[in-house]
Order: structure tokens, then C-alpha cells, then sequence
């Protein structure tokens, strides 16, 4: 049965992957972006997937978002949080700014999300909730002290949240990804990833976004509803916690 979906972050990335197969396993997807208009646009043409524009760091722009969503859409019933970002920076050199930006963006975000669904999810007796956190929130990372903290507060969040909608039939998951071959990590220096991060991946490469996706696609399905409070590494071996 078709659900409707939100996948913040839902245009690129490992959020584009998510989207289309959301779509492709037969759900109504809208696909939250932040900036990239060009991005965007071009995904829209290219998948058919709406997208709506928010900042998933603010609370009443996520509140106004999803309404726009519900009423092109219908009640939201899957909600994917991938939207993230990272100021990567050695603790000696992190910024007040650096540490909230990425505090509000990756962590803040569940809250302004997951809060104007929750209602809905629970009188209807039915929600699916995936946040992507990260292999780098379960064993830290040289210089993501403040990516690190929030990605494993998204899976603390995870696990308390699930808890609160068990006899509601809502679960709420989290996924860590490993290093993936989005602009995300091609984007840090070519000699850090060569030397300290290739080499820690047992497979021996980086991973795919559809890889990723996949493993939503199981999270969000009607008959996963058993699954609650996990979190499901991807990461082609490389940590094992
Ligand atoms: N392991 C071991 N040593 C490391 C290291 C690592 N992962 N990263 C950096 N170092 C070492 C460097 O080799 C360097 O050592 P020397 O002084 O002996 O040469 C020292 O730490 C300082 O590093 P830099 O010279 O790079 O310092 P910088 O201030 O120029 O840059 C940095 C610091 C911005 C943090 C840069 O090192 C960096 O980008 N590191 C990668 C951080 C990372 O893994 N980010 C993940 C991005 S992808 C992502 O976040 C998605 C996800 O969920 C997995």
C-alpha cells in the first residue's frame, strides 16, 4: 500500500537515493531541500518527485513545511530524516558557529520534524520513522566533535522515541551509514580519506547511497513493525559496535 513520505535532505545524496526508492516501492514522496534550487529542480524533472523547500533547523519552518506537504500529499506517515551537514574541524579550531550549525541541522531537526507528525502518527495508530545517523555517532571521528555528538543524540532520540510509540504502531529506527560515496565525503581532503578512512573498510570501498536506501525501504514497510529502537549498521565492516 502507497504511504505518504517525507525525506528531508530528499534531493541529493543519500537522500536522493531514499526518495526514489521510497517512490519506486510505491509511496507518495516529497522531497525536503534546504538550498540547492538547481539540484532540485533537476531532481524533480528527472524523478517526478515533489520537492518542497525548508530549513529543517528552524521549527517553524518545519511546521509550515509539513503542512504544505500534507495538503498537496495527505497525512504523513513516513518520515525519513536524513537532512545533515558537517564543519568538520579539530576541536582546537571548532567554532561556536561550527558546533550549532551542525547540533541544530543534524540533531535539532528530529525534534522540528518528528514533533508536527507525532500527533497524527499516533490517532492513526500507524508511523515510520528512520533517522540516518552515522557510523561517526557510535565511534566518534578525529575532528567531528560536534557531528559526532549530534549523530549519536539522534540515536538516543531514536530509542526513547520508540519506545513512546510502540503501542502506538509507530516505529522509530535509526540507520548509521558508513562512509558513502556522496559529495558529502568526496568534499574532504583526498589524502585524509586515502590514508585514515579507506583503509578501515573491510569491503575495500565506499559504499553507494542505494545501498543505504535499501535498508529504509525495509525500516518503513508496513510488515517491519516488530523493528523498533534498532539501529542498523552500513558500513561495509567498518565498525562493528
Ligand atoms: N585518523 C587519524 N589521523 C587523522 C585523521 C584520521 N581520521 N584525520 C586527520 N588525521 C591527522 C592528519 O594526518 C594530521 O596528522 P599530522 O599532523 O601528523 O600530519 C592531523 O590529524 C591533523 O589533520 P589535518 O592536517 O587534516 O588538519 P586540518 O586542521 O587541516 O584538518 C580536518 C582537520 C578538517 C578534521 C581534516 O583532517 C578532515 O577533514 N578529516 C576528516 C574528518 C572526517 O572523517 N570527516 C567525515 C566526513 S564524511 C561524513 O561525515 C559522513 C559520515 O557520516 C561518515
Amino acid at each position: 500500500m502507497g504511504r505518504t513520505a517525507i525525506v528531508t535532505g530528499g534531493t541529493r545524496g543519500i537522500g536522493a537515493a531514499i526518495s526514489k526508492a521510497l517512490k519506486e516501492a510505491g509511496h507518495q514522496v516529497a522531497a525536503n531541500y534546504a538550498g540547492n534550487e538547481e539540484k532540485a529542480n533537476a531532481f524533480r524533472e528527472e524523478t517526478g518527485i515533489s520537492v518542497f523547500k525548508w530549513d529543517v533547523s528552524e521549527e517553524a519552518a518545519c511546521r509550515e513545511g509539513i503542512a504544505a506537504v500534507e495538503e498537496e500529499l495527505g497525512p504523513v506517515e513516513i518520515l525519513v530524516n536524513n537532512a545533515g551537514i558537517t564543519r568538520d574541524a579539530m576541536f582546537h579550531k571548532l567554532s561556536g558557529e561550527a558546533w550549532r550549525a551542525v547540533i541544530d541541522t543534524n540533531l535539532g531537526s528530529l525534534f522540528n520534524m518528528c514533533r508536527p507528525v507525532w500527533d497524527g502518527m499516533r490517532e492513526r495508530g500507524f508511523g515510520r520513522i528512520v533517522n540516518i545517523s552515522s557510523i561517526n555517532g557510535q565511534k566518534g571521528q578525529m575532528g567531528q566533535v560536534n557531528y559526532s555528538a549530534a549523530k549519536a543524540g539522534e540515536i538516543g532520540f531514536t530509542r526513547a522515541l520508540a519506545l513512546e510509540g510502540a503501542r502506538k504502531g509507530i516505529t522509530v529506527n535509526a540507520i548509521c551509514p558508513g562512509y558513502i560515496a556522496t559529495e558529502m565525503v568526496t568534499a574532504m581532503p583526498q589524502e585524509v580519506l586515502d590514508k585514515h578512512i579507506l583503509p578501515q573498510i573491510p569491503v575495500g570501498r565506499l559504499g553507494e547511497p542505494e545501498e543505504i536506501a535499501r535498508a529504509v525501504v525495509f525500516l518503513v514497510a508496513d510488515e517491519a513493525g516488530f523493528v523498533t529502537g534498532s539501529t542498523l549498521s552500513a558500513n561495509g565492516g567498518q565498525y562493528m559496535g
